[in-house]
């Protein structure tokens, strides 16, 4: 019968019988995914698993803390922190076009994880060969995808842009089989905290294409700040398990009249948009408590300097997307 016990032993078993005595590489895009595969391999081969983390600077507040903290502290893991936000940030100046964006991104993502690993291959030349490369696939993408396997070759969704195709790796994917709650159950059992486990979807691409317009240092401290009020409020009222997940947007390029204080003010609106759905394909706008919407919109006007405006995003999906980019 299935318990998430027997699951992990399974694929302990299987990824032991897999690797042998070589070694793996994962990377690690902070979501429940990617942790959870990451935690399954190195239980079962321990430190010849090493994770990569790509900071592209895109992060929410407090996440990449998270898995430099959190994460290796719940699993111990080997893990390689690249702080590649100067390099995201440079090649992103001046764009503002949605595709042009996610394009950029996800081309930097493949370049720096490439030096990366070249550099974790060069640092032991003597150990194992690294030949394998650790994915978070569930179940619902190899049925989404036709079921085929093998090489290297995911939905852009999954990670920034997709890792490249020219990759000679062979793939680990012990969460072929399970299905987004069962993957949080195997999680929780492997020891990783709610903090990941229970975390809502976030795009690979980051808050990148949560800025519409172009995206600078300034508007991603301003929109980082707002999330987080956003989230602490969500989370205070109890609302975590019945949004499946709320972009917070900046609206960098337009500008509304507002009073604060004594004085006019000229400040940018903040786009809320929480989301009910079952899978992400669908999605409609949450019918969330009026308190909860009165208090973050009090603390975000009060305390993220240059907004004066909260906006609620009352769109299903379809005709509007999830994220605004
Ligand atoms: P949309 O905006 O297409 O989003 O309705 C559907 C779901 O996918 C997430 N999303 C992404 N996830 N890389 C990801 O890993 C991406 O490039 C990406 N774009 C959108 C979005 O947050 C929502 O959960």
């Amino acid at each position: 019968s299935w318990t998430t016990g027997n699951v992990i032993e399974e694929q302990l078993t299987a990824i032991r019988e897999q690797v042998g005595d070589r070694r793996a590489i994962c990377a690690l895009s902070g979501g429940v995914d990617s942790a959870v595969a990451a935690a399954l391999v190195q239980k079962a081969i321990g430190s010849r698993l090493t994770c990569v983390y790509v900071d592209h600077g895109l992060m929410r507040k407090g996440e990449t803390e998270q898995v430099e903290k959190d994460f290796v502290a719940a699993t111990g893991v080997q893990l390689k922190v690249v702080d590649a936000a100067d390099r995201f940030l440079d090649a992103l100046k001046g764009v503002s076009d949605p595709e042009q964006k996610r394009k950029i991104i996800g081309r930097e993502f493949i370049r720096v994880f490439e030096q990366a690993q070249a550099e974790i291959i060069a640092e032991a030349p003597g150990d194992q060969p690294v030949e394998f490369l650790v994915q978070g696939t569930l179940y619902p993408d190899v049925v989404e995808s036709g079921g085929g396997t093998g090489t290297a070759n995911i939905k852009s969704h999954h990670n920034v842009g997709g890792l490249p195709e020219d990759l000679e790796f062979q793939l680990i994917e012990p969460l072929r089989q399970l299905f987004k709650d069962e993957v949080r159950m195997v999680g929780s059992e492997l020891g990783l905290p709610d903090e990941i486990v229970q975390r809502q979807p976030f795009p690979g691409p980051g808050l990148g294409i949560r800025i519409v317009g172009e995206v600078t240092r300034e508007r991603l401290d301003l929109l980082r700040d707002a999330d987080a009020i956003a989230r602490e409020e969500l989370s205070a009222a109890g609302l975590d398990r019945d949004i499946w997940q709320c972009p917070v947007v900046l609206l960098a390029d337009v500008r509304s009249v507002g009073v604060q204080g004594d004085g006019r003010t000229y400040g940018h609106p903040i786009v809320l948009r929480p989301v009910s759905s079952e899978d992400a394909m669908t999605a409609d706008w949450t019918r969330m408590p009026y308190e909860t919407l009165a208090r973050i919109s009090t603390r975000i006007t009060n305390e993220v300097a240059d907004v004066n405006r909260v906006v609620l995003d009352v769109t299903s999906k379809p005709p509007g997307t999830i994220e605004w980019e």
